[in-house]
């Protein structure tokens, strides 16, 4: 048994998420989550909301709410929707606990100590209209990089080239739209995260290839971003991490105060992804857990050395998890005292479009999580989703698309195989296993089948590799309902009533052997499956034979409720005209 520890980058608090925010991190880290809680291992999978920053003070000051209640409202609104998609995270923090509170201030007290971190005088962008200084991402302006002329001031969603507001090209103030704009002096913290170039430069290299305890080379998608922004034009820059703003975490070095940072708060990328850590001491907190029982996973002089840990992101969030995050935790081990737990495996997703277009929070363009809840079962978007993850590339949502593939694999596959076998045992035998023959060679033909297809998926599900082992959870699915067409129990009752209740025992056995492997893909369904077979054995089926004979003769079960209806060519129609719009 292992211990693996999941994360799944934050998402912002301010709004709920779209399905392409939802398939880049939250989705595929509980995949891998269900998947290795099932195989046994302890697992601590984490999530929290990003409740700093510009966006969420602009969002409460649009919503008419003061930030604190304004995040604290958001942050159960996502939670329930996170539930409704039955994303299993042990912890769902906040950024804005006092967790996190002390362990941002921790952190840059430590880089502090190290010498890595460097005061600024600086020159930032004041907006006259608006009254104050326009961080990051509240100036838009063209890209130096590219050009794109919609680029924001902490970086390109275009290029993905992470910048300084002052590097735009025609800036202006997104909360106003005004180019009334002036620069002024304020001193800021910069995180060196240049000395640590050399250092960074390895590792990330070293990930590039499997390494010497045999772990898997990291995504090209996550080592090339990485690698260019080491080795593009001047290489890593030093990164600001405070701001002139209100609602943050405020500066300080470890407990004390930062003489002339007064007023001031930490960039919220800086804070962000230590609310990991902080996550897992709220999780201790909720449950009454001394601090040991999160540092076991954090700190590798107290048991974290091993831990597995994964993290999961959109390719826009890849900079920020290889090179500054690690640049705080390596630097914060300048004196060898305080080894955090560095990132063993980086898994990074391209974008999700959204119908000829790109799915955009800011423009309310696409399907949201409420949304999508509201219309079908959550196990409808799981599925789809996870089975057309953009890992090589960008990948795309039609309506069309998503009624194909439910109708197919979901309602014609694997819904349908139970259907019809469990049906056809109640008319033929009751709702109880039956006894029956010996197996045949159709029998042995299909174990040995399932047998290789579980250990190729077993395989593509440790790799993450998302799409493959949606394709072979499929054909697993296709296997069974194969068999049950070729072996027509309906034909050979008439003649061998024996051998027709030998299929059926078989095939009982086989719907709770889905329920297991489809688990991770589809909890809902496969909770109904499983308690359609009156069962709560949720042992993994290493050996396909022996797991055929899980649910012996005599057992009753039930019918299940349809598990997957079929998604009509009207609702296909008014949904797509329904979100063709944009949401307000
Ligand atoms: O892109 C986003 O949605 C960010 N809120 C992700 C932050 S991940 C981490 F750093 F915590
Ligand atoms: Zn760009």
């Amino acid at each position: 048994m292992a211990r693996i520890l999941i994360t799944s980058a934050i998402p912002y608090i301010n709004g709920i998420k779209h399905l392409g925010n939802l398939v880049g991190s939250q989705l595929p880290a509980d995949l891998y989550a269900r998947y290795m809680r099932a195989r046994g291992h302890e697992v601590m999978f984490i999530c929290a909301t990003d409740e700093h920053g510009t966006p969420a003070e602009l969002a409460a000051a649009k919503a008419g709410k003061p930030v604190e209640i304004y995040c604290a409202e958001m942050h159960e609104v996502q939670k329930d929707i996170a539930a409704g998609f039955r994303l299993s995270f042990d912890h769902f923090g906040r950024s804005s606990s006092a967790r996190n509170r002390a362990l941002t201030q921790h952190f840059a007290g430590r880089l502090a100590d190290a010498g890595l971190i460097a005061e600024v005088s600086e020159k930032q962008v004041f907006s006259r209209t608006d009254n104050r200084f326009l961080p990051d991402r509240y100036i838009e302006g063209t890209c130096p990089n590219c050009g794109y002329d919609k680029a924001r001031g902490d970086q390109c969603e275009n290029c993905t080239k992470q910048l300084d507001p002052t590097d735009l090209i025609n800036p202006r103030s997104a909360i106003s739209g005004s180019t009334d704009l002036e620069v002024r002096e304020t001193k800021h913290l910069y995180l060196r995260q240049s000395a640590l170039k050399g250092q960074l430069r390895d590792w990330i290299v070293s990930k590039t290839a499997v390494d010497a305890k045999g772990n898997p080379a990291w995504p090209v998608l996550t080592t090339s971003i990485a690698l260019k922004w080491l080795d593009d034009g001047e290489g890593l820059q030093d990164r600001g991490i405070t701001r002139d703003l209100h609602w943050g975490v405020p500066v300080k070095r470890g407990e004390a105060d930062w003489p002339g940072m007064e007023g001031k708060v930490f960039y919220v990328w800086f804070d962000a992804p230590i609310e990991y850590i902080a996550a897992t001491a709220e999780w201790a907190d909720a449950n009454g857990l001394p601090d040991v029982a999160w540092q076991r996973w954090w700190r590798n002089d107290m048991g974290a050395e091993d831990v597995r840990y994964v993290e999961f992101m959109g390719k826009d969030n890849v900079p920020f998890h290889t090179l500054s995050f690690p640049a705080t935790i390596i630097g914060a081990n300048y004196d060898g005292k305080e080894p955090w737990k560095l990132v063993d495996y980086i898994k990074s997703f391209n974008y999700l479009n959204y119908d000829g277009g790109q799915f955009s929070t800011s423009q309310g363009r696409g399907v949201f999580m409420d949304q999508a809840l509201s219309i079908l079962p959550a196990d409808y978007w799981r599925w789809w989703l996870l089975s057309h993850a953009p890992e090589s590339s960008d990948s795309e949502f039609t309506w069309e698309n998503f009624q194909v593939s439910a109708n197919k694999d979901l309602a014609d596959v694997l819904g349908n195989f139970i259907s019809r076998i469990t049906k056809f045992c109640r008319a033929k035998f009751g709702e109880a296993i039956p006894a029956g023959g010996a197996a045949g060679p159709r029998e042995a033909a299909l174990i040995e089948e399932l047998t290789t297809r579980i250990r190729a998926y077993e395989g593509f599900m440790e790799a993450m590799e998302v799409r493959k082992a949606a394709g072979e959870l499929r054909a697993i699915w296709v296997a069974g309902n194969e068999y049950l067409q070729s072996a027509a129990p309906w034909t050979v009752v008439k003649t061998d009533p024996e051998q027709a209740a030998a299929i059926v025992r078989l095939s009982l056995n086989l719907t709770r052997i889905y329920a297991v492997l489809s688990q991770p893909f589809i909890p809902e369904a496969a909770a109904s499956m499983m308690a359609g077979m009156r069962s709560d054995d949720w042992s993994w089926p290493k050996d396909v034979a022996a797991a055929l004979e899980v649910l012996p003769v005599g057992h009753v079960f039930d019918v299940p409720e349809v598990l997957f209806r079929k998604i009509t060519d009207e609702e296909r129609a008014e949904w797509q005209q329904k979100f063709a719009g944009v949401r307000t």
